[in-house]
């Protein structure tokens, strides 16, 4: 006993190195062991293959491994050690990512990858790449079965990169994560081209430009913070609900704010996040993708204790059209949450499609296409409000009863139509406006009658495309009483290998 404790305490301070710790910190970096204590529950952690190296190298082969628990729930995890071969990951290591990632598959938990790595360890030569496709071939299976995660908190180069692409969620911090294939040298020696590693896949490129990244924080403590925060919001997999915190009154609650945040008038911005913190649990909730396509909001949220994903027009960016980011952002959203049976609610204030040849020639009908699929194809309980106003086909994607949404509520305001008044009217009495003694007249007269007739939500509601028009300050009773309502859903799609997505 003796030796085996004088053992590991030698293994744990060799692995991490005071020279190594003290490099990573003067980077603004935690040691892989800080960085899972700082993720797990106190004392949860279960280490596996401390011992495990290649031939004459160090222990642990520079990736920390093992399952701990985050308030109280089961996850695996995996954390590279930069201090080793900067992480490189060579044979060894990528077996034990390896091992978790089974364990993580086979015990139905979700997996947390730490990365922090100098990609594939070149002295290893192919039996590094063959570790990565080890890698990418499990996340594949593990995708919409166990949520994975992976939080990238230093280089994440090369082919190493397809680790967070395949994640269902990916955390960067800001100055010290950096993600591309191709580093600057190469990307100079090859194009010609200028750039620093920040310019070209720092946390703030991925989480506005490309969007790889999914959360972005300023350093790692609030990173591992919110990774805690979003298990909380998930199922450890896609067979068990998420964590509900039990009803908490929404069923009767009031928010007469609402009225006063949303303006009657159709083209005025307003902020929907104001609108979603009025309508979930203690105005809290965790927004994906915040800074990129932010013309669509997609947030976990709950309401009256139940976990919930939000889809919402936002129309402070772009008065919150559709473009191919958005509908790619959305789209990848909604499947996500139907993969883990969490119930959707859609806000809808949306005014069309953004026209033009850079959507149109960069693939818009593409990318709107996968929203609609992945809207059709969502079995989880769905509800629709429509705020303000629905047009054209973004009325149609936008989840309407068409696509099959569960149930649909619309405020008094709102104007669901093919298309605005004016634009309506142009097209259809065109020749009538032309002939007329005062075009201008006729026209105001026509456009009044066209809004009177079709731009309110009593006409969708007569037809059964809206189940109830509501007061706004009762949307969050509403949508509390929708979702109870739906708890039980069950709805299964035709036996088929599996669907082909307009990808
Ligand atoms: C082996 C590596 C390594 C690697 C770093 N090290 N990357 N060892 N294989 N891929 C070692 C260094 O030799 C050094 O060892 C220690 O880690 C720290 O590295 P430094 O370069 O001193 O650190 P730093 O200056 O912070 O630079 C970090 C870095 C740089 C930007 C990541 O090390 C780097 O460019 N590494 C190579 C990246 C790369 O090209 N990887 C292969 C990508 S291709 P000592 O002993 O001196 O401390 C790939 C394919 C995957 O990954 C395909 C999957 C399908």
């Amino acid at each position: 006993m003796a030796r085996l404790r004088e053992q590991r305490h030698e293994l744990r301070a060799g692995i991490v190195g005071e020279a190594g710790a003290a490099r990573q910190r003067a980077l603004g970096k935690r040691t892989a062991r800080e960085r899972l204590e700082l993720l797990l529950d106190e004392d949860s952690f279960l280490e596996v293959d401390m011992y495990r190296r290649r031939p004459g190298g160090p222990h642990t082969d520079g990736v920390v491994a093992g399952s701990g628990t985050i308030d109280g729930r089961q996850v695996y995890v995996y954390a590279q050690d930069f201090t080793i071969s900067g992480g490189s990951l060579g044979e060894a290591h990528a077996s034990k990512i390896h091992k978790v990632m089974d364990l993580a598959l086979s015990t139905g938990s979700p997996i947390i990858g730490l990365n922090d790595s100098g990609g594939a360890r070149i002295q290893e030569g192919v039996m590094a790449l063959n570790g990565y496709g080890g890698i990418f071939r499990r996340q594949v299976e593990s995708s919409g079965v166990i949520p994975q995660i992976s939080v990238v908190l230093g280089p994440c180069a090369g082919g190493a990169a397809y680790s967070p692409a395949l994640a269902d969620f990916t955390f960067m911090v800001r100055d010290v994560a950096k993600m591309y294939l191709t580093g600057p040298e190469v990307v100079a020696s090859v194009t010609g081209e200028q750039v620093s590693h920040d310019e070209l896949g720092g946390a703030d490129v991925h989480g506005q430009r490309s969007g790889v990244a999914t959360f972005i924080h300023d350093d790692e403590e609030s990173c591992l913070a919110d990774v805690r925060y979003l298990v909380s919001l998930l199922p450890r997999n896609n067979l068990q609900p998420p964590p509900s915190s039990g009803p908490c009154g929404a069923t009767t609650d009031d928010r007469p704010l609402l009225a006063d945040i949303v303006p009657a008038e159709s083209n005025k911005p307003y902020d929907m996040r104001d609108v979603i913190a009025e309508v979930v649990d203690d105005a809290e909730f965790l927004e994906l993708h915040a800074g990129w396509a932010a013309n669509v909001i997609c947030a976990l949220a709950r309401i009256d204790g139940e976990v919930v994903g939000v889809v919402g027009n936002q129309p402070i960016a772009f008065a919150g059209v559709l473009d191919s980011a958005a509908s790619q952002k959305a789209a990848r959203f909604v499947r996500l949450c139907d993969a883990f049976g969490i119930p959707l609610v859609t806000l809808v204030d949306v005014p069309g499609f953004l026209p033009g040849t850079d959507q149109e020639h960069g693939g818009a009908i593409r990318h709107g296409a996968k929203l609609l699929y992945a809207y059709c194809e969502a079995t989880v309980p769905r509800v629709q409000v429509t705020l303000r106003k629905a047009y054209g086909g973004a009325y149609i994607v936008m989840d309407s009863r068409s696509i099959g949404t569960d149930l649909s509520f619309a405020w008094p305001t709102n104007e669901i139509a093919v298309m605005g008044a004016e634009g309506a009217v142009n097209i259809i009495h065109r020749k009538r406006v032309a002939a007329a003694a005062d075009p201008q007249a006729l026209r105001a007269e026509l456009v009044a009658e066209y809004r009177d007739e079709l731009m309110h939500p009593y006409y969708a509601a007569e037809r059964g495309l809206v189940d109830d028009v509501i007061d706004p300050a009762q949307t969050r009773a509403v949508l509390a009483r929708a979702l109870l309502s739906l708890r039980d859903k069950r709805r299964t799609l035709p036996q088929r290998k599996h669907g082909n997505v307009p990808l």
